[in-house]
């Protein structure tokens, strides 16, 4: 049985297995903490019936005006427990959430040579809105697709129109 139910500050003191993942980015305290005060509806996890965490999901949601959207910050899923649709169902309570919120859109970043969870989120309806160049720090520098889908309320779908070029970190809004 699996319970997803909103993340607590216990809860990060038991997600080190899931966090070892090399794709899964592992923050400091303080970070963790502003999203459970601010935004703790969007800060699931997925618990299996002995109480071990499965992944999760972290989000928000900001901007102004037509830029008002919903944020997936970090979603991860424990190796064990991936390809159960665990990461699809977090998704999408995180976008019943953002429906509420009258959100615009639902917006990530992902790194361009993270093809499973690209190839996840075209399945779940998100396109890639523009390309941000050298987002990622590292040995060597990463480009991040900013992928997009588009709410209820956006009906013409006008905030996922894909931008011609490429943007540079320092220029995204
Ligand atoms: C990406 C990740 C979150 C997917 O979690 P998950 O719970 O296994 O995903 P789901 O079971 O909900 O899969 C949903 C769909 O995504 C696609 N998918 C997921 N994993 C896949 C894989 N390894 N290969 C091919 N397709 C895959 C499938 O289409 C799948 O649907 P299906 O099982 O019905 O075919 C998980 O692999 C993970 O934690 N990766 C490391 C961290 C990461 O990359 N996070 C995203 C960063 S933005």
């Amino acid at each position: 049985m699996t319970t997803i139910r909103q993340f607590t500050c216990d809860d990060l003191f038991k997600f080190n297995h899931v966090n070892l993942d090399p794709l899964t980015e592992t923050y400091g305290l303080p970070f963790y903490m502003q999203y459970l005060a601010h935004w703790p509806e969007y800060f699931q996890v997925a618990e299996s019936a002995s109480g071990e965490i499965m992944g999760y999901i972290m989000g928000k949601a900001e901007g102004q005006g037509d830029q008002w959207h919903g944020h997936v910050t970090a979603l991860t899923v424990a190796p064990e427990y991936r390809r159960l649709g665990l990461a699809g169902k977090l998704m999408s309570n995180l976008e019943e959430i953002s429906e509420k919120k009258m959100c615009y859109f639902v917006d990530l970043f992902v790194r361009v040579s993270n093809k499973v969870a690209v190839e996840m989120y075209n399945k779940l309806g998100y396109s890639v809105y523009r390309r941000v160049l050298q987002y990622y720090s590292g040995d060597v520098d990463e480009d991040a697709f900013d992928m997009r889908k588009a709410m209820s309320r956006d009906v013409d779908k006008t905030s996922i129109i894909p931008l011609k070029h490429p943007v540079r970190p320092e220029e995204l809004e």
